[in-house]
Order: C-alpha cells, then sequence, then structure tokens
C-alpha cells in the first residue's frame, strides 16, 4: 500500500513528513498539494526525510506526501537522443511551453514522446525464446543512431507468441507478446541509482582516442575508463570536455552540466545544439543527450541528474555502443549533497561536505566500463566518465579532489600557469597520470607502431629531465648546463610547442589522428637523439639551434593535416640532411 503522510517541517529542498512507515529508501514521492516530485532520501521510524526536486515555496507543514511505490526512474527508449533534460529526465523544452517559464512546479511531462512513431525491424518471431537484455528489434532513432529495443533487464523473459509486423509504431504499442501474455513495448523504465546489470566485464585494453595529443599520447583513457579533470578556475575544463565530446571515438555522448554561474550553463545550451558532428557534418546532437542543471533549478535535481546520466549512457552501452559521459563540474554536484546534508542536519565531515561524499563519488565512477552486454545476441559497449573537479583557487587538497582522485584512474591537471602563459590545453605533464597506460601501449603497438611505448617513455624522460634541470637554471643560470643538458631543456620546449599545446580552435590542430600523434612524436624523439649524438661529435648547440627544420617541427601540428602524412616523411628527410649538413660543415672546418 503507498504511504500517505503529512509535511511536518519544510527546509528549502528538504522535507520531513511522519505517517511514512510504509515507505521505502529511494522511492518517489508526490509532495504537497502542487505535487511535486521528491524522493525519500532518509527513513526514521515513520518520519522520511524527502528531496524535492522543484521549488518548495508555498509548501506548508499539513500538506500530504504520497508513495508512488517506484524508486526514481529514467525512462528508456528511442527519442531520448537530442534532448535537454533537467536532473530528473524532464525535458527542459517540454517543461517551458508547459509552464511558459523556464521551469515549472509539478508538471508531469513524458521524457520522450510517447506518440511519435519509429519504424521497427523486428529480431524475433513467434516461437522465439527471449530473456533479459535480448535484442527483439531495432528502430532508427537518429540520422547517427540505431537504437536496439531490448528486454528490461529485470524482466523474467519467456517464449514469444506474437510479434507485430515490421511497420511503423508509436512507443505505447506491444511490440512483442510472451506465451504468459506479459508484452514488450519500445522503452521501460529503470531507476536511476541502480547500476544495469551486463555479463561479463572487460580489462580496460582500447584507447578511448579523442585526437587530443596531451591525452591520447601522454595520459591515455580507456574506453570503460574513468577521469578527471581538475583545474582552478578559467583554466579550461569546459574547453577540454567539448573536445572530448566531439572528438572521442564513441557513438553517443551524454552531456551533464552542473553549472554555478548563471551563465555557465546557457553557454553549453545555446552552444550544443549548434556543434556539428566533425565526422559526419550532423548536428552533435543527433548523438548526445544533455542533462543540464542552472543555477535556478533545486539543488536536489542536481544531486540526481549524474544517476540519470549514467543510466542513460548505461542503456546506450548495453545496445553494443561506446558512451562517453562527460559531467562539468563535479564540484557542483558536490555542493548540492553539501547543500541537503546540511538542511538535513547531517553530522558534517570535512569542509562541510556529508562523510558519505567519498562512497557517492565511488557509486558514480563505479559504473563505468567496457562490458558484454547482457542477453543476445552479443554486444559490447562501454561507459567511459569524465568529470571536471572545480576546486577553488586550484587547491587540489580540497575533499571534492581528493576523494576523487581515490576512484579515477586518469589525471589530468589543469595548472593556471600554463593557461596564464596560454600553453593549451593547460594539461601539467609533471602532475598528471594515467593508469591505463601498461594497458593501452597493446593497443598502439599493434595498431600503431610497435615501438609507441618507447617513443613516448623518451619524451617524457626529456620533460621530466627538463623539470629537474629548470632548478638548475633558476638557480645557476642557463650558462650552468653543459650542451648536452642544454639539448634536453631545447627538446622540451619543442614537445611542449610542437605536442602537447594543441589548439582547440585551429581547423587542423583541434584533432589529430593516432597516426600523425606517433609521427610527430617520432619526428621529436628523432631530432633529440640526433642533436644528443651531434653534440657528442662536435657540433654546437647555437648551430643546432639554427637549425631551420626546428621551425618545421613546431609548425608541423598546424600545418600538416591528417591525410598528409607524406609531408612528415619530407620534413624527416629535411631533418636528416640539416643534420648531415651540419657534420659535413665540422669536417671541413
Ligand atoms: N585547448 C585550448 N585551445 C585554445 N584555447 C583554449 C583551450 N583550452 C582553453 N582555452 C581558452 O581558455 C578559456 C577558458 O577555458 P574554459 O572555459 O574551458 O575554462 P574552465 O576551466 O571551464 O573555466 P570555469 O572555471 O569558468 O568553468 C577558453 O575560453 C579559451 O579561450
Ligand atoms: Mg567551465
Amino acid at each position: 500500500m503507498a504511504a500517505e503522510g503529512r509535511i511536518v517541517w519544510v527546509s528549502g529542498p528538504a522535507v520531513k513528513a511522519d505517517g511514512m512507515a510504509s515507505a521505502k529508501m529511494y522511492e518517489t514521492v508526490i509532495v504537497g498539494e502542487s505535487k511535486l516530485i521528491g524522493e525519500v532520501i532518509r527513513l526514521t521510524g515513520d518520519v522520511a526525510f524527502i528531496q524535492v526536486y522543484e521549488s518548495t515555496s508555498g509548501l506548508k507543514p499539513g500538506e500530504p506526501v504520497v508513495g508512488t511505490g517506484n524508486p526514481l526512474s529514467v525512462l528508456l527508449g528511442p527519442g531520448i537522443i537530442g534532448q535537454i533534460y533537467d536532473g530528473i529526465q524532464r525535458p527542459l523544452k517540454a517543461l517551458s511551453e508547459a509552464s511558459g517559464s523556464y521551469i515549472g512546479r509539478g508538471i508531469t511531462t513524458t521524457p520522450v514522446d510517447l506518440t511519435k512513431k519509429y519504424h521497427y525491424t523486428p529480431s524475433v518471431k513467434a516461437g522465439d525464446q527471449v530473456q533479459a537484455g535480448n535484442v527483439i528489434g531495432t528502430v532508427q532513432e537518429t540520422d547517427l543512431i540505431d537504437h536496439s529495443i531490448m528486454v528490461p533487464p529485470d524482466h523474467k523473459g519467456g517464449t514469444v507468441a506474437e510479434v507485430v509486423p515490421e511497420g511503423d509504431y508509436d512507443l505505447e504499442t506491444d511490440l512483442v507478446t510472451l506465451q504468459d501474455g506479459s508484452t514488450l513495448k519500445m522503452y521501460h523504465r529503470w531507476p536511476v541509482r541502480k547500476p544495469r546489470p551486463y555479463k561479463t566485464r572487460y580489462d580496460p585494453t582500447v584507447p578511448l582516442l579523442t585526437g587530443q595529443r596531451v591525452i591520447d599520447t601522454f595520459f591515455p583513457i580507456a574506453k570503460g575508463g574513468t577521469g578527471s579533470i581538475p583545474g582552478a578556475f578559467g583554466t579550461g575544463k569546459t574547453v577540454t570536455l567539448h573536445q572530448i565530446a566531439k572528438w572521442a571515438d564513441s557513438q553517443v555522448v551524454v552531456y551533464i552540466g552542473c553549472g554555478e554561474r548563471g551563465n555557465e550553463m546557457t553557454e553549453v545550451l545555446v552552444e550544443f545544439p549548434h556543434l556539428k558532428d566533425p565526422r559526419t557534418g550532423k548536428p552533435l546532437m543527433d548523438r548526445t543527450v544533455l542533462v543540464a542543471n542552472t543555477s535556478n533549478m533545486p539543488v536536489a535535481a542536481r544531486e540526481a541528474s549524474i544517476y540519470t546520466g549514467v543510466t542513460i549512457a548505461e542503456y546506450y552501452r548495453d545496445m553494443g555502443k561506446d558512451v562517453v559521459l562527460v559531467a562539468d563540474s563535479t564540484s557542483r554536484w558536490a555542493e548540492a549533497l553539501r547543500e541537503m546534508s546540511g538542511r538535513l542536519e547531517e553530522m558534517p565531515a570535512e569542509e562541510g561536505y556529508p562523510s558519505y561524499l567519498a562512497s557517492r563519488l565511488a557509486e558514480f565512477y563505479e559504473r563505468a566500463g567496457r562490458v558484454r552486454a547482457a542477453g543476445s545476441p552479443d554486444r559490447d559497449g562501454s561507459v567511459t566518465l569524465v568529470g571536471a573537479v572545480s576546486p577553488s583557487g586550484g587547491d587540489f587538497t580540497e575533499p571534492v579532489t581528493t576523494h576523487t582522485m581515490r576512484f579515477i584512474k586518469t589525471f589530468w591537471a589543469l595548472d593556471a600557469k600554463l593557461a596564464y602563459s596560454r600553453h593549451y590545453p593547460s594539461i601539467n605533464w609533471m602532475n598528471s597520470y594515467s593508469g591505463y597506460l601498461a594497458d593501452i601501449a597493446k593497443w598502439w603497438g599493434k595498431n600503431v607502431s610497435e615501438d609507441w611505448l618507447s617513443m613516448r617513455g623518451e619524451a617524457y624522460g626529456v620533460l621530466q629531465r627538463e623539470d629537474t634541470l629548470k632548478e638548475i637554471v633558476r638557480l645557476l643560470g642557463p650558462e650552468a648546463l653543459p650542451d648536452e643538458e642544454k639539448i634536453i631543456m631545447e627538446v622540451a620546449r619543442m614537445i611542449k610547442i610542437g605536442i602537447l599545446q594543441q589548439n582547440s580552435f585551429d581547423d587542423v590542430d583541434t584533432y589529430c589522428s593516432p597516426e600523425k600523434q606517433y609521427r610527430l612524436l617520432k619526428l621529436l624523439v628523432d631530432f633529440y637523439n640526433r642533436g644528443q649524438q651531434a653534440i657528442r661529435e662536435g657540433t654546437s648547440l647555437a648551430e643546432i639551434r639554427a637549425m631551420p627544420i626546428i621551425g618545421t617541427l613546431l609548425k608541423a601540428r598546424m600545418e600538416v593535416k591528417d591525410d598528409e602524412m607524406e609531408k612528415l616523411d619530407e620534413i624527416d628527410n629535411m631533418m636528416k640532411e640539416q643534420f648531415k649538413g651540419a657534420a659535413e660543415a665540422k669536417v671541413r672546418n
């Protein structure tokens, strides 16, 4: 029986109601006369603590609270792609139309248009056995997304009695009827806080290629992996996340925006619908779902948004797609958690965040993975999770950053100093790391070049040596270094300008293919080894610095397109010639 209680206390988005003994944890409840949507987040005796996903202004003690019997769930079916949702999957557009203002209260809209018809092609017939996860047919959701209709993960399955013939149907049509009389439609619901089941999980051995050199070459992330981008105000978090959304080799993007400043989210809402998918020229929204939290939305919806987003991501994963979810920024999400916790008068831990901040972050990042989906036919898909963190003042010792670091494996540390000097992306190569490097190296070895890992290691070694030498230069001046060490400084400078820096707004530089990344890396490592040898054989550093090849190498990232690899062969030849010339000049003198 549904719980029916009365409000006894209201504090912002937090409400206490008594008479709720039959309610369950995380049950969705309808709050007050204006029928606001809320969720039970704590139960003490017959008192339920409820977070309300809508503005509670005007809500008073004595008003009714009614349980729905269901946990907070999302609707999963065709029509999700291209939508802009709030944190509990209400379409922002439909909301603003229904309420006339930006966001209304107590309005029930469906997450997708249930009356829209899709062309359904069945893949089962009468007499077939189906079980949870099985694909029962497909529809074309957008130009870019073919959508598998699946038996819900919690369905007991059965024998197919009847299937509608191929044709156009809306979401409410019973497509498949089983012998026990139960029916399957184009959509089902799934609770947001419950990970969707899968058959097996794979090791993270396949890179998610982003086309961003500092990521793919130096601090790679795996498909199904986890990554974090912490950075102070204005250091490039959003630009980096946009680059990942646009360029990563995933089929579906879930973009969760948790903006604090009003305009931050508007940027996304205005910008994203205009972005083009660079590979197909179609709108990026044809393979994107936006979950948007603006500062005028209740904090509880912001708290829910990451679960809504990751559940949608898992749904597309289950179709066998690679999905990348980016959250900008998880600090705003954590602040929502802190505010709710404060309202509930819980004992605060570090900096006022609740003690369960860490376990909530873990629950979120644990939902990443590359998996074999449940049911047949065999499908492999992945959910990669990337969250920005915005520690105030760029202090990485604050709780959201430190707890996040425990659960992610790729850490791209943005550096305000680099950003000031316009070194973009401002990912600090000394403070960043990737736990996937060893696993992913095998992919590069097989698909790009066998010596990828050693090239990457040599280049990284130069950057590390430079970092130590920098200190000596600072104390004693550059002249304190012998030429063999000065060339390390010179090559480190070249790696920074020629590889690490990447201009998101340059047509050529914005994306770099794996092949080009490797070739640029190899050219610079070759330059380093040739330079070292030349110096050993008596060429001066001044002569090396005067070589025109240096300028060519630094510009190659901008000037050589992905389909012009033969130009890099020419650069390679020029480099050989110039070092040969220097050696010959030395012999003549
Ligand atoms: N890869 C890049 N290429 C070129 N410019 C960049 C790049 N990354 C960042 N920038 C520049 O830095 C500016 C700030 O970046 P961005 O808005 O991503 O920072 P942020 O960390 O998200 O800031 P906030 O803390 O305000 O959210 C951009 O407007 C852009 O001019
Ligand atoms: Mg930003």
